[in-house]
């Protein structure tokens, strides 16, 4: 029984994993049996390079199929197509908004005001976690609505767009539309949720769009810690390498001992020292995200980047949110 639709809306800083991340959740729904449609709001075809097929038209397609019935459908959301849908189903302009598309009129509308953009692409999402089989009373169609979001700089925008125009237009169905809209944003069963990475910028920008994102009455879900590194290193290596007692002498006879090249041991202990060097500040910005109370999720870094089958490793550390 599909009663409510979730809605997960994944923003974050530039290139910190936002497609990445949306997809591997649509993953982790579907692998809990729900039937999930993951939009993409930005234009740039980011699903089809990640679920390697050719670009995507203006079409809910199916992705993936879990093994317990869940079903990932992909939708690249296009604001010109979403506008002329959106003519022929509010007002039967099929032939009319073809022909406003001939004189460019489309394009206008679309490319004029990025509001009008954002207007049309969260009306289109809207539409989606809204949609039914059947009547009023039917279940809805997706158990969730996965939403690759703009970034962190624009996401308060893009998803308080429609109190803008609540706000503009006094009386009818567009107020009424952008009102409910705007009611979806701040339900219950919406969550953003932001990704960084566990360095000072992104850190400081994921805490800034939380703070952002609440002054506008938007609660943040969780934020997503992505590409963690792992800890190579144990405790008792660490400790050893800074008191000095796991010097280059040490590691030499270690090396010699397997009859390996000794000469290897200056490189190695600076390798190590390296990867102590990330380990604390990795640390060091984990400890400033935890102390801004938000709930953390951490997902591990993938050797050689995120392609279809890394979306299935990832999907487990987010299962916490199916
Ligand atoms: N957990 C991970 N482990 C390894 N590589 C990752 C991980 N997550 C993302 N990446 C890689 O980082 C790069 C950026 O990821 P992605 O495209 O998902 O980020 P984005 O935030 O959507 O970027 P943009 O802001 O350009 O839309 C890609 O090459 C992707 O494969
Ligand atoms: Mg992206």
């Amino acid at each position: 029984m599909k009663t409510s639709t979730a809605l997960h809306i994944v923003s974050g800083k530039g290139g910190t994993g936002k497609t990445s991340v949306a997809g591997a959740l649509a993953m982790s729904l579907a692998k809990a049996g729900s039937k999930v449609l993951l939009c993409e709001v930005e234009g740039r075809q980011g699903f089809a390079q990640l679920f390697e097929t050719e670009p995507l038209p203006y079409e809910e397609r199916l992705m993936a199929r879990s093994e317990d019935g869940g079903e990932v459908y992909v939708l690249a959301i296009d604001p010109e197509a979403a506008l002329l849908e959106y003519l022929q189903m509010y007002y039967r302009l099929g032939r009319v908004g073809r022909l406003l598309d001939k004189f460019g009129i489309i394009d206008f509308a679309t490319t004029i005001a990025p509001g009008v953009r954002d207007v049309l692409l969260t009306g289109k999402v809207y539409e989606a976690a809204r949609r039914r089989v059947g009547g009023a009373r039917s279940d809805f169609v997706y158990d969730a609505v996965v939403v690759d979001a703009p970034p962190t700089g624009r996401i308060g925008r893009f998803l308080g767009v429609n109190d803008d125009v609540a706000g503009l237009a006094k009386v009818g169905p567009i107020k009424s539309q952008s009102e409910s809209i705007m009611t979806m944003m701040r339900a219950p069963q919406t969550s953003v949720h932001l990704v960084t990475i566990l360095e000072e910028m992104p850190v400081q920008e994921t805490l800034d769009g939380i703070r952002e994102l609440e002054g506008d009455g938007i609660k943040v879900g969780s934020v997503i810690v992505n590409m963690v590194r792992p800890p190579l290193l144990s405790a008792e290596t660490m400790a050893a390498m800074e008191s000095g007692d796991l010097d280059e002498a040490a590691v030499s006879a270690v090396l010699d001992s397997v009859s390996l090249p000794a000469g290897a041991a200056s490189g190695l202990l600076e390798g190590g020292r390296a990867h102590i060097e990330r380990q604390e500040l990795q640390n060091e910005q984990h400890n400033v995200l935890e102390s801004s109370g938000a709930r953390l999720l951490t997902l591990p870094r993938i050797a050689g980047g995120v392609d279809v089958a890394a979306l299935g490793e990832l999907a487990p550390f987010l299962k916490e949110l199916a």
